[in-house]
């Protein structure tokens, strides 16, 4: 295929495998927000997505989907096992978070993350035009930006970091804390979700590669500058708002409140199943509730979805069990016949059942211990038009600096998740409503669409 003028390099591909009933192949476009955001821009560019397709050990050829252009960068099991799962999900991962699972350091991970980075840095080479801008996204490809640069010194190169970036007391234990930084700073422009991951950076930037900064611009040894600065990312409130008023997922939402047995207090968690989203406290804050009496099993239900994920990775294969064991124990301790207070589906969801559970509950629980930004915790919001129910929100997640006039908690504090609940369940109408058209306006406000076009109009001036 001719060059693309606009490239996005991210470590998965925008697309979903579809096997047809006789077997043959096909893409769909998933629904995430980045691609949704991106596409107009790729349209006007002719622009290309550069990523992984998710199976292993599969060569493809550059393709077209949905009118995207894709390039398929190819990883082998062992590649997927040392970049992905190893390097990017067991060391970064957790190190990014706050430790709250433990990173762990293996220098052939690290080899073959630096490998990795190097395909993907090639393949975007290759397919860029001259002059072209290229936007390169999160921590599995922190050290692209430079690779990229170093092939081909014409381009406009961006870095987006979608997790947090952690304080110098944790990122300095990465034995290859310098290559990751200097990695960084091959783009031109290094975006961050919040002002505090910016101000980490270039405190690092300082301190560890002694080099001068001056309001958030790096000055580099050869005179290149690099500016680093928050852009916190968003949705498509707008489609997540169409979606939740169509007369479907009207209809399925009453008919999910309906099966969970018409509770007065819906209590609703979606999260990725992972170690920092805090489902364990979040479970046990419940179970305590009900066990205590402030709620009961007959009025409340706790709906957990739990997407599976990373399952090869030992911590998520541990949290799955720990979690099985923990719902398994609760029911059985506080349930009553044909109340089990909680209803725990480990699986994924399509958008419009996602939008149908939105509308359905009366409190939604978001509760990480520490979350880049977290996106349910705006879907939530840009479904409930009707300005009604509450959002318990926790202090750690980036979206807390936007959803001020949500129930903020501190995860970690039990009795202080209690109390959140209680209250987001107990509060007047009229309060909810207040605080949930504070949070609908800025949601409405800085979408995906302002989040895609400051971060590339910034780029656009360096
Ligand atoms: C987080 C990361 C993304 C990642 C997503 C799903 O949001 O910031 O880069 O794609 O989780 O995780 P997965 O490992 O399945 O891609």
């Amino acid at each position: 295929p001719s060059g693309a003028d606009f490239v996005v390099v991210a470590n998965r591909l925008p697309v979903d495998r579809v096997i047809h009933d006789d077997g043959t192949e096909d893409w769909r476009t998933s629904p995430g927000g980045l691609v949704t955001a991106l596409e107009p821009v790729m349209r006007a560019n002719d622009g290309a997505w550069v990523g992984w397709h998710g199976a292993p050990d599969e060569k493809l050829e550059p393709f077209v989907s949905d009118d995207l252009a894709l390039v398929p960068v190819e990883l082998s099991a062992d590649e997927i096992a040392e970049y992905y799962e190893g390097f990017s999900n067991a060391t970064l991962w957790p190190l990014y978070h706050d430790v709250v699972a433990h990173p762990e350091f293996h220098r052939e991970w690290w080899e073959t993350y630096k490998m990795i980075n190097q395909r993907f840095a090639d393949r975007a080479a290759a397919v860029a035009n001259e002059g072209a801008t290229v936007w390169i996204q999160d921590y599995q490809l922190s050290l692209a930006p430079k690779m990229l640069r170093e092939l081909r010194p014409d381009l406009r190169i961006g870095y987006f970091l979608h997790i947090p970036f952690p304080p110098a007391e944790l990122f300095r234990q990465l034995p290859w804390r310098s290559e990751i930084l200097e990695g960084m700073l091959g783009a031109d422009l290094v975006g961050f979700q919040l002002p505090g991951g910016a101000n980490n950076f270039v405190e690092l930037v300082r301190r560890m590669l002694r080099l001068s900064v001056h309001r958030h611009v790096v000055t580099m040894p050869d005179g290149r500058e690099v500016r680093a600065q928050a852009y916190p990312i968003s949705i498509d409130a707008q489609g997540f708002a169409d979606l939740a008023a169509t007369p479907q997922v009207r209809a399925r939402a009453e008919e999910i409140r309906r099966d969970l047995g018409d509770p007065e207090h819906l209590v609703l968690g979606i999260d990725r199943l992972d170690y920092t989203k805090g489902l364990r406290q979040r479970l046990r804050a419940f179970g305590e509730l009900i066990g205590e009496g402030s709620l009961s099993a007959t009025d409340a239900v706790f709906l957990q979805v739990a997407n599976p994920s990373r399952e090869r990775v030992q911590e998520y294969r541990r949290l799955r069990d720990d979690i099985d064991m923990l719902v398994g124990r609760l029911n059985g301790n506080i349930g009553t016949i044909g109340h089990p207070p909680i209803t725990y589906l480990h699986t994924s969801y399509p958008r419009e059942e996602m939008a149908a559970m939105y509308v359905a509950a009366d409190v939604m629980m978001v509760t990480p211990l520490r979350d880049g930004m977290n996106l349910v915790a705006k879907e939530f919001v840009a479904c409930r038009d009707d300005n009604s129910g509450a959002l318990v929100l926790s202090e750690f997640a980036g979206a807390a600096r936007e959803l001020k006039q949500a129930y903020l908690v501190n995860p970690y504090d039990i009795n202080g998740l209690k109390a959140g609940l209680m209250r987001a369940i107990n509060d007047t109408p009229a309060a909810k409503t207040k605080r949930m058209r504070a949070m609908r306006k800025q949601v409405f406000d800085h979408d995906i669409d302002h989040w895609a076009s400051s971060f590339l109009a910034d780029l656009e001036r360096r």
